[in-house]
């Protein structure tokens, strides 16, 4: 795209900002530094989620908070996200920073590839891969971006990816995004949905300027979600198939280690069947909490016959050893992993409660055909 087009299509979803101003003369180039979004449209992330899920009772807020974050201490997720108050409460105190971190990793250089490449999507389960008269189908660069993200519901990483796919280098068109969870997040999603493709609620004095200037951030047109209510864990075929098909990026944020906490043996079944429906050329993003925290003990809990599992280890084991039938036949190839990363708010930014930064590790791994090791 040309880059005066491209500028136009950047403003149009943000009001006149255009959020990293391309430098390059090249909409293809893929640069080791992306300018992180501008503080403005991260303001208007943020300003999102209160319209999502601040009343401006503060105290209240605060209050529940405080409970969602004992329980969270306690790695006590079902408490943690056990009612509709607690999840919005989340959304506000914790999606919003997240969103804010999950757009920075979106829009940094080494995840430039993820937004320009394409996918086979001849090779989704939902086509027949040997069918002869069946060619081979790549949605091009011009399509919508789908991305799904499993752990999803809490809307930190619609938020971002919507943004990001709307904002890459080569801007798509549309982007869909498929949020699953297990726990209820329908209204959380739809809230921040609206917040996103609708202007804000203006005073009725406001100037006829004001009015005129009041869009929303997203084009309703340009932006399509879905939430589905699974555990994931026992998600079949059918499911799966529902969600990973033909999308580009699948995310898995803050909630990998506590699936293989769950269940080794059917993370790992997850992640296999993961393999198996997801389109030559995609794209699976892992982030977590670095080091220490994110490991699972494998055995009785006893010190002398238990063993303790890195996350990155497992996942590395599931993906590149056992799907790749033990290295001979690889079916992902690692593109980036990095053990400790820091996101840092900008002390510009205004919120009505404490926002955090993240500290987090990375692993992008991409689709691709079998290969010999
Ligand atoms: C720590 S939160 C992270 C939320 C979000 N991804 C983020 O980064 O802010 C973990 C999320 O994973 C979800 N989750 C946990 N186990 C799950 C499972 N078996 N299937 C689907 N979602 C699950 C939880 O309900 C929760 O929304």
């Amino acid at each position: 795209m040309a880059p005066r087009k491209k500028q136009k299509a950047a403003s149009k979803l943000h009001a006149g900002s255009n959020p990293h101003k391309q430098t390059s003369s090249s909409a293809q180039k893929v640069s080791d530094t992306q300018a992180p979004a501008p503080v403005a449209f991260q303001q208007a992330l943020l300003d999102v989620f209160c319209r999502a899920f601040h009343d401006n009772q503060r105290d209240q807020a605060n209050a529940t908070i405080q409970e969602v974050k004992g329980h969270l201490f306690m790695r006590d997720f079902a408490k943690a996200f056990a009612n509709r108050e607690y999840l919005d409460a989340y959304a506000l105190r914790w999606s919003a920073s997240r969103a804010l971190g999950y757009l920075d990793i979106f829009l940094h250089g080494d995840l430039q590839p993820v937004w320009l490449s394409d996918i086979n999507t001849a090779s989704s389960p939902d086509n027949n891969a040997n069918d002869p008269l069946q060619t081979t189908a790549t949605s091009s660069s011009g399509g919508a971006c789908r991305v799904a993200c499993i752990g999803g519901g809490g809307g930190a990483e619609l938020v971002a990816s919507a943004a990001a796919a709307l904002l890459a280098p080569v801007p798509r068109p549309k982007a869909e995004v498929r949020a699953v969870d297990i726990a209820d997040w329908s209204s959380c999603v739809e809230k921040l949905t609206t917040a996103l493709t609708s202007p804000q609620q203006l005073s009725a004095y406001a100037s006829e300027s004001a009015k005129a200037a009041n869009k929303p951030l997203i084009d309703p047109g340009r932006l399509q979600v879905r939430f589905s209510q699974h555990d994931i864990l026992n998600a079949n075929e059918d499911i799966l198939r529902g969600l990973l098909s033909g999308v580009h990026l699948c995310t898995i944020m803050f909630t990998l280690n506590e699936l293989f906490a769950t269940s080794i043996a059917r993370t790992t079944a997850f992640l296999l069947a993961l393999t198996d429906t997801m389109a030559l050329g995609s794209w699976f993003l892992v982030v977590d909490s670095p080091g220490s925290y994110s490991e699972v003990t494998m055995g009785d809990g006893d010190a002398a016959t238990s063993k303790r599992y890195p996350m990155k280890w497992l996942l590395d084991h599931a993906l590149l050893e056992v799907a790749g039938d033990a290295g001979k036949n690889r079916k992902w190839k690692k593109r980036v992993s990095d053990d400790s990363r820091w996101f840092r708010l900008s002390p510009l930014l205004k919120y009505p409660i404490d926002l955090e930064n993240m500290r987090y590790q990375i692993h992008l791994y991409q689709r691709i055909e079998p290969e010999d090791s």
